[in-house]
Order: C-alpha cells, then structure tokens, then sequence
C-alpha cells in the first residue's frame, strides 16, 4: 500500500491522447482514386472529434534497384506502419487492376505482417473503395478481394447500407460492398454527385463507428 502511494506521488503525468483519427490510405496513379478519398475524408472529418490522416503508397518498380524518393513530389506522405497500427479506423482504396486492387497497395500490405503477429488491428473498422474505366469492369471483385488483408487482420469490415438512397438510384459507381468510381474509357470522367456522397457516407460510417456511435 505504501508503495502506491509513493507511486501516485511520483507518477509522471500521462501525455494528452492525440485525437482518434481514421486513415484514408490509397494508391492512384491518375488522380481518381486519390479524389474520392478526399471526399471520404470529408465524411470523416463530419463526425466530432475525428480526424481524418490521408496518406498513400509508393508506386512499385519492375526495375529492383530503382527506389522512389522517401517523401512524394506531391499530395499526401506515405504511410508508415505507425500511421496504420495507431489509427481508429481504415478506409483503403485502390483503382482496380484486372479485377483486382494495384501491386503498390498490395506490395504495402505485405509488409504488415508485424501488425498482423501483434494484433494491432483487431477489432478496428475497416471499409474499402476503388475506380475503374469500365462500369462492370471489376470493382466489386477488387472491393470484396481488398477485404481479404483485412479480415485477417482481424478488423470490423463496415460496407455501404442501403439506406443511402444513391445506391438504388446510381448510373455511375457506388456498391454495397465499398465506394466505387467510375472513370470511363478515358479514365477522366470526374467523381459524380452520388460517388462523391456515398463516398463520404462510407468515410462518415467508419468515423462514427470508431467513436462508438451506432450506425
Ligand atoms: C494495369 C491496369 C489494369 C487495369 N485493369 C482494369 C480493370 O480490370 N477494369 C477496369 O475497369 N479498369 C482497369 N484499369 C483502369 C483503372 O482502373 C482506371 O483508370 C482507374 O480509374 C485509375 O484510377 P486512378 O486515377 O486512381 O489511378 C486498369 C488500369 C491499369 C493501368
């Protein structure tokens, strides 16, 4: 008993939580995938005290000896393992590649394995989204197969409900299963009004579930 009390007496006072914040990570090449996730970057930062850290990967080479510069010419940094394991929550996105999401994302992922043996992201919320040029090109698939890293990760998979009305009304991008864009042949086609709001639902639905609030 004495012990503690000297303890209680001498404990160092204990720092300020750093305010929860959900990571928008996402590789683009062309800017598509990168705009969504400032539209659900948006939604996250709806709910109070949340904030929203955007980040993104480096593009992987063919060449082995060429590495790219440690921070990006432009737009957000790249993610550090540190930016995933302390974040509340995720929301991940990626264009689609032959039905699938790209190899830097992918090529990041696989160097997770060090969260995956500590369990660093049990139990977080985690959502997915993705662009492509063709409207039945593969999204879906690249959506459900990003979910698969974070599943054994062990993190909450939180999709799109359809209580979002754009959903039923879409002619462009957006799915259950994640927020998605569709960039047309030449891929320049912009985020429409609907992908842009179901972008931020998805970024507001991860938000609020990190903060605990039911959907
Ligand atoms: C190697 C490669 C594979 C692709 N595979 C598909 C595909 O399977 N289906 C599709 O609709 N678009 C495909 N695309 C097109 C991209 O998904 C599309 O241009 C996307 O909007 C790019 O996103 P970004 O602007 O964020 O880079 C592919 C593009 C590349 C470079």
């Amino acid at each position: 008993m004495a012990a503690s009390k000297t303890a209680s007496k001498t404990a160092p006072k204990t720092a300020p939580k750093a305010e929860p914040y959900v990571l928008v990570l996402y590789y683009s090449r062309q800017g598509a995938t990168a705009t969504m996730a400032q539209h659900i970057a948006r939604g996250v930062e709806l709910v109070p005290g949340m904030s929203a850290r955007l980040r993104t990967v480096p593009a992987v080479s063919a060449n082995t000896e060429q590495t790219e510069d440690d921070i990006p010419a432009e737009g957000p940094l790249y993610c550090e393992l540190a930016d995933l394991r302390d974040c509340a929550g995720l929301v991940m996105g990626s264009p689609t590649r032959f039905g699938n999401m790209a190899a830097p994302l992918k090529y990041f992922l696989d160097q997770t394995s060090s969260l995956w043996l500590s369990g660093a992201m049990i139990d977080k919320p985690a959502a997915v989204f993705t662009s492509s040029t063709s409207l039945h090109g593969g999204q879906e698939s690249t959506l459900l197969t990003m979910l698969l890293p974070l599943l054994h990760h062990g993190m909450l998979i939180a999709g799109l409900p359809y209580s979002e009305p754009g959903l039923m009304s879409t002619t462009s991008g957006g799915t259950p299963y994640g927020a998605s864009h569709w960039a047309g042949g030449d891929s320049k086609r912009p985020v429409d009004e609907v992908e842009a709001t179901l972008c931020r639902a998805l970024g507001q639905r991860v938000a609020r579930l990190c903060a605990g609030w039911s959907t």
